[in-house]
């Protein structure tokens, strides 16, 4: 009784603590001098705002700014206490990816907002600030308990300000890609702060990130996907014991395991750790967060089989193991008690087999199921069969593909009312065309040509089925339609252009692989495609003009012609969509313009394979996100631009086969410091190796062959740890994209190697590549020691420069080396007796060297071909020359002063050489369940 009353006593102490602070400002009156203060700021605040949308067309004139749209005020005093501006559509839901830009307020964010003293709440995301930092002020703002500017295009580093605002509970930064920190330490002065997302903000250099957050002491919600973070620095104690979502996914950790103090935060319902590094089985310290209704372990390299305990989950409603190791089965039973779950995706994980079992029959909360590529060896009429109950009814989507399922399609595929995605390409169906995603089985779409379908299709996938020769007439009708797939399909049409510009809806169309011809000329009015493919077709003429609006364009393996000029700086000062912009294998010519500055978005360029000519444009240094850029096979010339150096996310870099010339830039190795593929060779570059070199710690495929290098590799080389550790490639070069039917396009990169005139394609397998070019080179001096640490190395070629000294003793414990070329040198001395312990080693050249003596006996060696070998001094099998039983002792000495007199270089090259270009960049296409 005495506590409420001294509640009350205690409310209308604030209330008249309140009512003196308005007879201090403005006297009774509610639209007093200090409020119209207020209506002020706010119509200045609408000043610097477009609002193509007339979202704010309430806010003018001089009545109750209070009823304006977003404004709420304390009723009390009239102070604005909330703004809520969000744009009513948003990023997170693929469906309203169109209206965001319809409905988005457009401009800056005026310091007026400072005079609303008493805001506690400023909801502005998903408008477009275009690109400014985050205003310093707005840590002024200190009353703010709920701050939200995700999806803004807010870019820049995040000032330490915010910091100031300790009574914010909520701070929402999240997708906004150009956005970064130096440091988190600003954080601990948030002590209020429970929620935290800062998806797709650049956190590589907060290392101090998890001791950060985990002192704040009220946090439950941490969302850290897509931050570019690398390290779990160790934790102590684990305070955040209240947090029950921690979304980790989409980041590079080096950690191998999931840290143990993940295993404690019992209060979980959601938890996302998919798109990370991390192995082993999946670790049973997770069984205790039974609460947890989102697990997300997706696209990692785990290798156990699904844990029993799992099942014990009956919470769970999303369930993803996509994309791992994973083996075993999946017929347990036990499935069935899952009994919450809507959403489950066990596929891409190859090794895992079996049936599905009958109990999924009494998962009633279905909606989607993804089991692709797991052998599940049934016939697909008893898979119907058993989701023919109630799980046919809430189903959305089933993806079967390459499930190795067998049988006839049967009528029960009517009863799943709800499905709109179906995928069963890839299995050995036979029978009638079923409506969708049948791309890949021996079915064959045999329609009439007039044929008038009585349905309407979102998705249709019809890739690598035989469609006919002509493009169907029949999809005119389809007015719904967001996705096309008709990669491969057996066409050989014109170009149907008519259909582009009238499927409003469409998105996503790929008709790569088939011979559509003509010529496209303007696709801008096409404005709500985002993703384009018509490689490897016979288009010719110029590259037509594309909407800003398109995400990726793939144009690569026709006969386009041309300059490039009209294409590229179309409308300049637009900024443009494009991440992925493929134009490889055309026929293209003269400059490449200096028209980047309005793609900072691009993160793959392909030009290699053109006529190019001419240097390269300063402004490529302004694609900062840039991660693939391959300009090889072209006639480019002059020097690699120093404005380079801004491509700092670099990893695969190819100006192979074309005529720059210079010495190699010493800030590459320091700038490109995630630099996985360099590929220089075929120049005119001269002068020495930069030291820096060393510091790309992730290389694997190094080619500087057939260039005018001189002096020698340095002994640093040891610090490649790419080259040290198998697996150490980063998988970030994915790309995102976003999908119809609410899911992503993963786009996965693919490098082709050409080994011995037969074209390898490394995909996944480039975790594994470790390869070493400088052949053809002016390259002295011996081969030092510290090469020998390069343990995954796979290959070497050293071939056709003037190296001299021994081959080092220490060769032998490069195990995985499959090809050694040291040919045309001035290598002296004996073949090292350790050689014969590269079991894995198929080819080997020596030849035309100064080496002697005996060739070291073992089956691995004497497989060799005599030419191997020939042009040396040396004898024994395969060389039909018999040894004399006398061995210089003197040469071993000259060959150890040799090696001393080495100045600080190694020689490192790849024996399969030529690294010819790298394509086929949309490797398969993906569909992830989630949205970023
Ligand atoms: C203030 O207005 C809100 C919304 O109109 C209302 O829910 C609330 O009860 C009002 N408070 C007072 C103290 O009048
Ligand atoms: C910010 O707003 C978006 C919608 O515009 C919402 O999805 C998100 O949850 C909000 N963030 C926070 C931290 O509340
Ligand atoms: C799981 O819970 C049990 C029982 O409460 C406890 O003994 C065990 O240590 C917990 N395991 C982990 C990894 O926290
Ligand atoms: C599944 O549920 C049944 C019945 O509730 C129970 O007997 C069984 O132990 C459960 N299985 C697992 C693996 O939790
Ligand atoms: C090689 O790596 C070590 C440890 O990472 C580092 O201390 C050293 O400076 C590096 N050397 C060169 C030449 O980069
Ligand atoms: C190779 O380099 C040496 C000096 O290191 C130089 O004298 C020689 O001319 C060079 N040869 C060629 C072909 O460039």
């Amino acid at each position: 009784m005495s506590g409420v009353l001294a509640f009350a006593l205690f409310l209308f102490e604030i209330l008249a603590i309140a009512t003196i602070s308005i007879s201090f400002c403005s006297g009774s009156s509610y639209h007093g001098d200090c409020l119209e203060s207020e209506r002020g700021a706010l119509l200045r605040f609408k000043r610097d705002l477009k609002d193509p949308s007339n979202r704010l067309a309430s806010w003018s004139g001089s009545g109750d700014y209070c009823a304006w749209t977003g404004v709420v005020c304390d009723n009390m005093t009239g102070h604005v206490l909330h703004l809520d501006l969000r744009n009513p559509f948003n990023y997170y839901k693929e469906s309203e990816y169109d209206a965001i830009g319809r409905t988005a307020l457009v401009g800056k964010i005026n310091p007026s907002l400072l005079d609303l003293k008493h805001l506690s709440y400023l909801d502005l995301s998903f408008n477009d600030f275009q690109g400014v930092q985050i205003p310093r002020f707005v840590g002024s703002m200190g009353n703010l308990q709920y701050l939200n500017l995700s999806g803004t295009r807010i870019s820049g580093m995040i000032p330490h300000q915010l910091g100031n605002l300790s009574n914010l509970q909520f701070l929402g930064l999240s997708s906004n890609y150009l956005l970064y920190v130096d440091n988190l330490l600003w954080l601990s002065g948030l002590s209020s702060l429970e929620h935290l997302d800062l998806r797709s903000v650049n956190l590589s250099k907060a290392f101090n990130w998890l001791m950060v957050t985990n002192e704040l002491p009220s946090l439950v919600e941490l969302r850290l996907s897509n931050c570019q973070l690398h390290h779990f620095s160790p934790l102590a104690t684990a305070n955040f014991s209240s947090l029950t979502v921690l979304d980790l996914s989409h980041n590079q950790f080096d950690n191998s395991f999931i840290p143990s103090w993940v295993f404690g935060l019992s209060h979980l319902l959601f938890l996302d750790l998919g798109f990370n590094h991390f192995q082993g089985p999946i670790p049973g310290g997770l069984q205790n967060l039974t609460s947890l209704k989102h697990l997300g372990l997706d696209s990692n390299y785990f290798n156990s089989s699904i844990p029993n305990w799992l099942y014990r989950f009956i919470h769970l409603e999303y369930l993803s193991l996509r994309n791992n190791k994973l083996q075993g089965t999946i017929d347990s039973e036990a499935l069935g008690n899952l009994t919450s779950i809507s959403r489950l995706d066990l596929s891409l994980n190859t090794r895992l087999e079996g049936r599905i079992p009958r109990s999924m029959a009494s998962l009633c909360n279905l909606k989607s199921i993804n089991l692709r590529g797991v052998h599940l060896s049934q016939e697909i009429s008893e898979i119907l069969n058993i989701f023919s109950g109630c799980v046919s009814i809430e189903l959305e989507s089933l993806d079967l593909r390459s499930s190795s399922i067998s049988g006839h399609l049967t009528e029960q595929l009517g009863q799943f009312k709800n499905l709109d995605n179906l995928d069963l390409a890839n299995n050995s169906i036979v029978g009638h065309i079923p409506v969708i995603g049948v791309g890949g089985n021996k079915l064959t779409l045999e329609v009439r040509h007039d044929w008038i379908p009585p349905f309407q299709l979102v998705a249709l996938g019809l890739h690598n089925c035989y469609v006919g020769s002509r493009f169907p007439q029949w999809l005119h009708s389809q007015k719904h339609l967001q996705y096309l797939n008709l990669l491969n399909s057996g066409m050989s049409d014109l170009f149907p252009i008519r259909f582009l510009k009238s499927a409003f809806q469409l998105k996503f169309l790929d008709l790569g692989l088939n011979q559509f011809h003509g010529q496209i000329t303007d696709l801008t009015k096409v404005t709500q495609l985002f993703f384009l493919s018509v490689h490897s077709n016979n288009m010719y003429g110029p590259l037509p003009l594309i909407s800003s609006n398109l995400v990726y364009l793939d144009l690569s393996n026709n006969s386009f012609s041309g300059s490039v000029s009209h294409y590229l700086c179309y409308r300049i000062n637009k900024p443009k969509s494009l991440i992925g912009l493929k134009l490889k294998d055309n026929s293209l010519q003269r400059e490449i313009p200096d028209c980047w500055m309005s793609y900072q978005n691009l993160e793959i360029l392909e030009l290699s394979n053109n006529k190019f000519t001419g240097k390269l444009p300063n402004s490529l240094g302004s694609l900062t996100s840039l991660i693939w850029l391959l300009l090889g096979k072209n006639r480019l010339s002059g020097t690699i631009p120093v404005s380079l150096k801004n491509c700092s996310a670099l990893e695969s870099l190819d100006v192979g086969e074309n005529e720059f010339v210079g010495n190699i830039p010493t800030w590459t190795g320091e700038r490109f410091s995630r630099m996985v593929v360099l590929i220089l060779r075929s120049n005119n570059f001269h002068g020495p190796l930069p030291t820096r070199l060393c510091d790309l710690a992730f290389l694997q495929i190094l080619d500087l062959a057939d260039n005018n290098l001189s002096r020698t590799i340095p002994k640093c080389i040891n610090n490649i740890t790419g080259m040290v550790a198998a697996n150490s490639f980063t998988r970030s070069s994915q790309q995102y994209l976003p999908l119809p039917l609410d899911g992503d396009v993963i786009l996965t990169e693919k490098a082709s190697v050409v080994s011995e005139g037969e074209a390898i394609e490394y995909d996944e397998i480039l975790n594994l590549v470790k390869e070493t070019d400088v052949s053809r080179n002016n390259l002295t001096k011996s081969i030092p020691l510290e090469m020998t640490n390069l343990k995954a190395t796979q290959s070497l070629n050293f071939s056709h420069n003037s190296f001299t000294g021994r081959i080092p003793e220490s060769i032998g414990a490069m195990r995985s080396l499959e090809s050694i070329d040291f040919s045309v040198n001035q290598l002296s001395g004996e073949i090292p007796q350790s050689m014969s312990n590269l079991m894995s080693l198929n080819h080997l050249n020596l030849s035309n060297n100064k080496l002697t003596g005996k060739i070291p006996s073992s089956t691995q060696l004497q497989n060799f071909d005599a030419s191997s070998f020939t042009g040396n001094d040396l004898c024994g099998a395969p060389l039909p020359k018999n040894c004399a039983e006398n061995v210089s002792v003197s040469e071993d000495e000259n060959g150890d002063e040799d090696e001393d007199s080495v100045d600080h270089w190694l020689y490192v090259s790849i024996a399969l050489g030529f690294v010819v270009g790298f394509g086929c960049f949309i490797g398969p296409l993906i569909f992830n369940r989630r949205w970023r």
